[in-house]
């Protein structure tokens, strides 16, 4: 059942594309991926899975650059509507270089017609929540800024256009492992600032890394190849206020090798397939 509490829905999605031969490759077969929302907080939903299988597909659908062949796209209980906005995180920078930091994050303002002094006053807020109230007036380019400002200031960027979603693919993924492992902390202290400037926000977040996606999310859902859907769905019951150390609890430990296992036995299915083809 569709309720406003859904927050995100994708519907029996399947994608296939046409070969320059006509034949249809199918990537996405019976995807169902249901993401409701946890008022006052959000989800931390954190989508893994071998390369190919269909991730950054998933976040185009929920971001509307991309429809699927067939099935259902519902943001909100509500068929997607093009003029919701919401905002990504790719691992490349994406914000604008010849930009200081607080316009870049003004411009989706802009472009949405809201007056100037409103636009600054919203902007400066995640700029705060991402802590980058130092930088609001450097350019957003590196050297001038680091690798992990520059990734704040996406996030900064997307959740000025629309709080409530957060879509990251594999934001960290260019970061050197210190910048990483700083990032991931820093991720989870804005995610928690946001929750007294919005009511809640509900981040989907893609990685390749098993101890990122247990140390981050609430839930994990490990997606398949052959055809691309969802394999299976792991809630993480770890404490909320982390640190690091946690990465040391049994249980922590615990929940990286049982999602391992699966993703290997997975890609085993996979290639018992392959070699039964032949
Ligand atoms: N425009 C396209 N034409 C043909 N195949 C595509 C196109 N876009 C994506 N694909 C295929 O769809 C599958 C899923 O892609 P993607 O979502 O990028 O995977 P992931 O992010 O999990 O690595 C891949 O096999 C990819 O080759
Ligand atoms: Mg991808």
């Amino acid at each position: 059942m569709t309720s406003t509490n859904n927050i995100i829905e994708l519907r029996n999605i399947s994608q296939w594309y046409k070969r320059e031969n006509g034949q249809k490759t199918v990537v996405i077969e019976g995807l169902n991926l249901l993401i409701e929302d946890v008022p006052k907080r959000g989800q931390f939903i954190c989508l893994l899975g071998p390369s190919g299988c269909g991730k950054s597909t998933v976040l185009r659908y929920v971001a509307g650059l991309q429809k699927p062949s067939e099935g259902e796209v519902l943001l909100y209980g509500k068929p997607r509507n093009p003029a919701d906005h919401v905002g990504m995180v790719f691992q490349q920078y994406s914000s604008f270089p010849w930009l200081t930091v607080l316009d870049n994050v003004t411009l989706a303002l802009e472009i949405k017609g809201v007056p100037r002094k409103e636009r600054r006053d919203k902007a400066m807020a995640y700029i705060q929540a991402c802590e980058l109230e130092e930088h609001a007036d450097k350019y957003a380019q590196y050297p001038i800024l680091s690798g992990g400002q520059l990734q704040r200031v996406a996030i900064a960027r997307s959740l000025v256009s629309n709080p409530n979603l957060l879509l990251m693919d594999e934001p960290f993924g260019a970061l050197d492992v210190n910048t990483r492992l700083k990032m991931q902390d820093m991720l989870l202290a804005i995610w928690e600032r946001l929750w007294h400037i919005n009511d809640a926000t509900t981040i989907v977040f893609v990685t390749h890394d098993i101890p990122e996606a247990v140390y981050l999310g609430t839930d994990i859902y490990i997606m398949q190849t052959d055809p691309g859907k969802i394999a299976h769905h792991i809630a993480i019951d770890l404490p909320f206020d982390k640190t690091r150390q946690v990465k040391r609890d049994p249980r922590f430990v615990q929940y990286v090798y049982t999602i391992e296992d699966k993703m290997m036995s997975l890609s085993k299915k996979g290639a018992a397939d392959i070699l039964r083809k032949g």
